[in-house]
């Protein structure tokens, strides 16, 4: 059975990794797709994203990454993927993760959303707090693999020169 880890992946941080790595321990096989999520704000092209994410499973087998621009219920009908995995945190990412769930099961009702708790040394991780402490310049290493954290430096250079 196959299973779809949707995310922003903006970056991909080690709590992602981790996830997918576990999920390949427990499914044959793991669809790793990169979504738009219009209430964040990116920083990376979905092909940016997808580069990274490619050489942080690098080695990883039964790993498919791909994009999708659309609604997630429609890729994973698409794939005909009927299981759709999302990492839980903490109690704060659960409200909007109960509401995506319940939504989707609302437009899709065949479709399941399973939640996987993210390891303890990653519970407080984020994407977001990763590129606002590569913003300023902080230490990376324990929270994204080194080549996230070389395309991170890049960006807050370009953007740095941009003003
Ligand atoms: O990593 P994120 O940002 O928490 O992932 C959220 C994502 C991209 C999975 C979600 O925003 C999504 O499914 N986007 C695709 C558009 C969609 O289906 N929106 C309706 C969600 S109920």
């Amino acid at each position: 059975m196959k299973v779809l880890y949707p995310g922003s992946f903006d970056p991909i941080t080690y709590g992602h990794i981790d996830v997918i790595r576990r999920l390949t321990c427990r499914f044959p096989f793991v669809h790793v797709a990169v979504l738009a999520n219009p209430g964040k704000q990116e920083w990376f092209s979905v092909r940016e994203r997808i580069d990274m994410i490619r050489r942080s499973l690098k080695g990883l087998r039964k790993v498919r990454i791909d994009s999708y621009e659309g609604l997630l219920v429609d890729y994973a009908r698409r794939l005909g993927v009927s299981i759709i995995v999302r990492g839980l945190r903490a109690v704060s990412d659960f409200d909007a993760e109960f509401k995506m769930s319940l939504a989707n099961k609302d437009m899709a009702p065949r479709l399941e959303t399973l939640f996987m708790l993210t390891d303890k040394r990653y519970a407080f991780l984020s994407s977001s707090l990763v590129k606002e402490i590569a913003l300023y310049g902080g230490r990376l290493g324990s929270f994204v693999p080194p080549p996230v954290e070389r395309a991170l430096r890049a960006k807050v250079d370009s953007l740095k020169r941009i003003g």
